[in-house]
């Protein structure tokens, strides 16, 4: 556990970046600081391992005051990360297992060294370490899973902006990886970002600071879009909140009717609706064929299909039930099972009942 007990720093030049901040950071889980640039985000994360010293006010690891403790020792149970490009994608075995050390801010020669340690530990052969995982069977990807999570040793980690520098899609891949890690090995961890879509995805619970360092509203995600507490924080968790936080409930049981379907390499069926479901062997959704544009009897190509329709997964969230909807070309939203095969379709009306039953049971 973190705890800021009445924090404040101010700097010689009198600038107050962070102004009395009260705020813990429970063992095991992520905090995310989260505010405009300037607000004090990256004082108060290094105030955590003296790398910025309070001008008054406490800062306690666990029952400790940080303050009295050497600052060698209590680096050495703080990972600190900054910025960093490009840090995951595609990545081979030995670049798998260090992402935890490279996350903490190791050299990447010094990882790399002690991710082929780990790699022999766990009974791999080190020839692997170049190889991509998709290139082992299952078991040995498993324990490449394991020698990772033995790569991570500090009990607590900072980070700041850890994604910031690559693009949308890696950045998603990245979070998503860093949320599975993080499930692994239940760090202590302060997260500090200026954009609220990645804090909200990310944290436990959020802090919105503002300018000044004042904390403006700490809470779990979902009650932050939900119940901001004034118009600052309104304005920050922005537009949208409404449709995002359906990210946070669960559809239950989408109510789906069946799709008639057609598999790839087959030929087009006569009749039936404007729309038709393309699937594969094992009855993974491919896409949507346009019939209307397609001669009789073509057979079902991969350029024929409209691919822009998102799935929902039974047991997923409103978010992806209505998104499926939405982004549908048919305008009937796709379903899948957790093995990705099609249950059938639904519509934007039927989700938006779901929508409003949850809504009416929470008045209620
Ligand atoms: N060494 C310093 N001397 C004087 N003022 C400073 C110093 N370092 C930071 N500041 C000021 O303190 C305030 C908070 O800075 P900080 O770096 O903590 O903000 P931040 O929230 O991390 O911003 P960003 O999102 O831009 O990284 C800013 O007004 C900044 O100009
Ligand atoms: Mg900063």
């Amino acid at each position: 556990m973190i705890r800021f007990d009445q924090a404040t720093k101010r700097y010689p030049d009198g600038t107050v970046a962070v102004d009395t901040l009260e705020l813990e950071a429970p063992s095991g889980k992520i905090t995310v600081l989260v505010g405009p640039s300037g607000c004090g985000k990256t004082t108060s994360l290094r105030m955590i391992n003296r790398m910025i010293e309070p001008t008054s006010g406490t800062i306690w690891l666990d029952d400790t005051d940080t303050a009295s403790m050497p600052a060698h020792e209590l680096r050495r149970q703080i990972g600190y990360v900054i910025q960093h490009a490009g840090l995951f994608p595609h990545r081979t075995i030995v670049d798998n297992i260090a992402t935890v050390p490279f996350l903490l801010g190791t050299d990447k020669k010094k990882a790399r060294a002690r991710a082929m340690e780990l790699l022999e530990r766990v009974g791999l052969d080190p020839a692997f370490a170049k190889r991509y995982p998709a290139q082992l069977s299952g078991g040995q990807q498993q324990r490449v899973g394991v020698a990772r999570a033995l790569a991570a040793d500090p009990p607590v980690m900072l980070m700041d902006e850890p994604f910031s520098a690559v693009d949308p899609v890696v950045r998603d891949q990245l979070q998503d990886e860093f949320l599975r890690l993080q499930g692994e090995l239940g760090k202590t961890i302060v997260f500090v970002t200026h954009d609220i879509d990645e804090a909200i995805k990310l944290g436990d619970q959020v802090a919105v600071l503002r300018v000044g360092g004042h904390l403006a509203q700490l809470a779990a995600p979902a009650e932050l879009l939900s119940r901001p507490v004034d118009a600052f924080v309104a304005g920050f968790v922005g537009r949208d909140r409404g449709y995002r936080a359906l990210g946070f409930s669960s559809a239950g049981t989408i109510p789906t009717r069946d799709e008639p379907t057609v598999a790839m390499g087959e030929s087009l069926p006569t009749g039936g609706d404007e729309w038709l479901l393309a699937v594969d062997g094992s009855g993974a959704p491919q896409g949507w064929l346009h019939l209307t544009d397609e001669p009789h009897g073509a057979v079902v190509e991969d350029p024929m299909l409209y691919r822009g329709g998102t799935l929902a997964t039974q047991g997923g969230t409103l978010r992806s039930a209505l998104d499926a909807c939405l982004s549908s070309p048919s305008g009937r939203g796709v379903v899948i099972d957790e093995s990705g095969r099609l249950v059938g379709s639904t519509t934007a009306r039927e989700v938006l009942a779901l929508i409003e039953a949850q809504v009416e049971g929470a008045v209620t």
